[in-house]
């Protein structure tokens, strides 16, 4: 690897640099770089379009040349500089930083055309960023760290560097828009797949003259070589080695032949195989609505995702105004009113259904939405000593006193709001062009004391929620005769058995917990009304466990406590798990949620169906986050749950995206019809096997949760022959990787660490 640096020779000698991160280097610099920043100032052609930070352009206690930039931005503020042109077809950004890891998020935008790259984590470059001694940061924009998308040309001219909810403080220096970055060619991964199959993953031009490969110290012919660049991530590719030997546990030897940056071979222990039997015969139909989503950023993300169902929801949704399109923020964001974003629901209904999805439309329920897109509730002016302040607004506070009570004084809800009812959600519903297929009554307001505390200051108890749950549906059911109605989005386990009240209002309820008395309300309002005034009981599943840490134990704990959403057996590891029982369920330690829930709707109210429009895996942009959701996914079409949304937009090429895209992507769909899967050794914890069948072809994903160990099956009832096979995860890194096999043997089937794998018949 050779790089060299323009400032290292005015460099002082007491400054040593650190080695650039990851696998890339920069070329020397070149005449048509374009430099943004060296020294003193933005150099010639670039604009200050900073915010919210303090930025000494001319720092001296810590510099290359004869100073660097000191930035210091307050939360959620920016470094953000603008080219009075544009550089569109670049290859990267390069850059010297110096702090205690700074909390940053990077984005190349364009201020012509508003657009945005995917945001990049310096955490996703690198952990390792220390405050005496700068780093060297390059970001390829043919494969952007975190998503590993392509930049792709544009009118780029505008690049942020922005802290998080903390701030970020931080020394810059050399920061250059590269013209070219030389791409070492590299094997970088090499893993055994399905019966027969090695895929190797590969960056620049390697050469495969070189390799050779053994197992159990044989050598092994290669009989077949695929190539294929994924879409979205064209800078790795990957390519397929049949060979023509089946693999046997034991010790497979992938030798790429070459140094291969100290990595030249790849060597993999071969477990003892696992026996699985697929019986299609015990079968029912999977819900493409439980491959939803909330907020799916356009219809071609719909599209290509196979999205299934598309929510509008969240707590902003709470007072949406149709009249105007605006909304205000609640508690997430100083109870201050905005433009809607997306603007009109009744559009974003028709974007949905143009990707392929059906809809789920949140119908605000409680007395009041956003009145313009700009007043807040609690003005700094008129409430004094409040907690906080936003800090792009100082006047617009949090309610909140600095002892965390809420003020004192009964807020007036006209401040930010206008008067809504019932009759004016009919309307609404009613002048529609785009009908939603399912509506929501609202969302959370079991909580809306807190998330809405300017709107709704008081707790709402059992008998309101009922009420507004009713009446809402009444309205909804006269406007919209098809349309479904879900209730009530409870946010979590605390509030599935008891209201905001406390226990005073279970106790008035003789001592029932929420959702089935809820349930059993429910039955009667369908009796009293002559029809079916709730379709689907709606919850939100957040796990109560904690997995932030995002270590070894904590990602570990991530894999496996999908447990709690179907198995009976599972004790929480969390506060559910040890507390003493809050509630008047059964196995009060142990969610079982799917089953649980369809047991209480069993008693109190047969033929309701269940979904669960918001839902997370705690990791986003984690890998364990994509395997987690693989898993549940899978889980959802096994426990038959009939409909289900992941709560956040996350990125197509990101891990989230990509267990959507396995499960889902360009139209290859799982079955429509699951299968029963036995396995001799179930080990949820580490493992995860789901099946079905659709038109007579088999489909089969095998998730393995371990992060270090390949695991491998025999397959009774996989029919041999040629399967169409995605994968993500494990060496091979995030990407939509995908190729056509050839199932000769069903007797030891590979799947490698920390993977998810899809097979369908051809
Ligand atoms: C750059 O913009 C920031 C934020 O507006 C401002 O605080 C700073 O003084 C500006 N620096 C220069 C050199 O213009
Ligand atoms: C950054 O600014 C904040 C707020 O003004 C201040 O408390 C903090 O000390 C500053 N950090 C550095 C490293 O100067
Ligand atoms: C491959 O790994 C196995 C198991 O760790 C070890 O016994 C063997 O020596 C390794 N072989 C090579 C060539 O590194
Ligand atoms: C699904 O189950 C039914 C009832 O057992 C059976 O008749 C049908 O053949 C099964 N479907 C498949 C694809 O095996
Ligand atoms: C916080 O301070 C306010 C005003 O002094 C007081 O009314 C309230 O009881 C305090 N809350 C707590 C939790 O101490
Ligand atoms: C629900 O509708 C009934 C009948 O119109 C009305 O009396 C009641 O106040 C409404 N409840 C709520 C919470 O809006
Ligand atoms: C190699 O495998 C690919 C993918 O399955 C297939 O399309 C191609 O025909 C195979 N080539 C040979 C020579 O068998």
């Amino acid at each position: 690897m050779s790089w060299s640096f323009d400032s290292q020779a005015k460099m002082p000698a007491f400054l040593a640099l650190l080695p650039l991160v990851g696998l890339l280097s920069a070329s020397q610099s070149r005449a048509d770089d374009i430099v943004i920043y060296a020294d003193n100032a933005l150099a010639a052609g670039w604009e200050n379009w900073s915010w919210g930070s303090d930025i000494n352009f001319a720092a001296t206690d810590l510099f290359e040349g004869t100073s660097s930039a000191f930035i210091n931005s307050s939360a959620w503020s920016a470094l953000s500089t603008k080219l009075e042109g544009t550089f569109p077809n670049y290859a990267g950004l390069k850059f010297d930083i110096a702090g205690s890891q700074p909390d940053l998020t990077i984005t190349i935008q364009s201020s012509t055309d508003g657009a945005v790259s995917p945001n990049i984590l310096l955490s996703s470059i690198s952990n390792t960023i220390t405050p005496n001694a700068f780093t060297t940061v390059l970001i390829d924009f043919s494969n952007l760290p975190g998503s590993g998308a392509a930049l792709g040309p544009g009118t780029w001219d505008r690049i942020v560097w922005q802290g998080g909810a903390n701030g970020a403080a931080y020394h810059i220096d050399n920061i250059v828009v590269v013209q070219s970055i030389v791409v070492t060619p590299l094997f970088l991964s090499a893993e055994p797949l399905a019966a027969n199959t090695i895929a190797v993953t590969t960056q620049g031009a390697v050469d495969f003259s070189t390799f050779t490969v053994s197992l159990n110290g044989k050598a092994v012919k290669i009989s077949n070589t695929t190539s294929y660049v994924p879409v979205g991530t064209p800078s790795k590719s990957v390519t397929y080695l049949t060979l023509n030997t089946l693999f046997v546990p034991g010790t497979l030897l992938i030798n790429t032949g070459v140094e291969n940056g100290g990595n030249q071979v790849f060597n993999v222990t071969l477990p003892a195989v696992q026996y699985v039997s697929i019986v299609p015969g015990v079968n029912y139909t999977i819900s493409p609505a439980i491959y939803g989503v909330n907020f799916p950023s356009s219809s071609q993300y719909v599209q290509d995702l196979g999205i299934g169902i598309s929510r509008w929801g969240g707590n902003a949704v709470t007072a949406y105004n149709p009249n105007g399109h605006f909304t205000n923020a609640g508690n997430d964001w100083y109870f201050e009113n905005r433009v809607a974003d997306p603007p009109d629901a009744d559009a974003w209904v028709n974007m949905v259904n143009t990707g392929g999805s059906s809809s789920f439309l949140v119908v605000p329920s409680l007395d009041w939405v956003a009145k313009d897109g700009s007043s807040y509730s609690y003005p700094a002016s008129v409430y004094p000593g409040q907690a906080k302040t936003d800090p792009f607004n100082s006047d617009a506070g949090n309610g909140q006193l600095p002892n965390g009570s809420w003020i004192t004084t009964t807020p007036s809800q006209t401040r930010a709001y206008t008067p809504w009812n019932t009759d004016m959600a009919k309307t609404w519903l009613q002048g529609l062009a785009n009908k939603p297929d399912i509506i929501a009554v609202d969302n959370e307001i079991e909580i809306a004391a807190s998330t809405h505390q300017d709107m709704h200051p008081d707790p709402i108890n059992y008998d309101e929620e009922l009420a507004r749950v009713v009446n809402t549906s009444l309205a909804a059911k006269a406007a919209l005769p098809n349309v479904k109605v879900a209730a009530p989005s409870t946010c979590a386990w605390w509030f599935y058995w008891t209201s905001m009240v406390g226990y005073t209002d279970n106790a008035a309820h003789n001592n029932i917990d929420f959702l089935p008395w809820f349930l059993a309300q429910m039955a009667t309002a369908e009796k009293n009304h002559k029809k079916r005034l709730l379709d689907y009981l709606d919850i939100h599943f957040y796990y109560q466990a904690d997995t932030s840490a995002n270590d070894a134990a904590a990602k570990a704990l991530r894999l496996r406590m999908t447990r709690a959403l179907w198995d009976t057996t599972y004790v929480d590891e969390s506060w559910v798990g040890v507390e003493p029982q809050q509630n008047h369920q059964w196995n009060p330690t142990r969610m079982s949620v799917i089953p649980r829930f369809r047991t209480l709707i069993d008693i109190n109210y047969p033929g309701t169906k269940l979904s669960i429009s918001e839902w997370n895996s705690q990791a986003d942009t984690d890998l364990t986050g994509g395997l987690h959701a693989a898993d549940v996914l899978g889980i959802f079409g096994r426990e038959k749950v009939d409909a289900a949304m992941y709560w956040g937009t996350v990125d197509e090429n990101g891990p989230i995206g990509l267990a959507f895209w396995l499960y889902r992507g360009f139209g290859t769909t799982f079955a429509a019809n699951s299968a029963q899967v036995n396995l001799a050794t179930p080990l949820p914890d580490t493992q995860g096997v789901y099946a079905g069948t659709e038109k007579g072809k088999l489909t089969l994903v095998i998730i393995n949760k371990n992060p270090d160990k390949p695991i491998a099956f025999q397959v009774s009832n996989l029919p041999k022959g040629k399967y169409f096979l995605r994968h993500f995860g494990g060496q091979a890194g995030l990407a939509k990787w995908q190729t056509n096999i050839a199932v000769t043997s069903i007797d030891y089937i590979v799947v490698p660490a920390y993977t998810a794998v899809f097979f369908k018949q051809s």
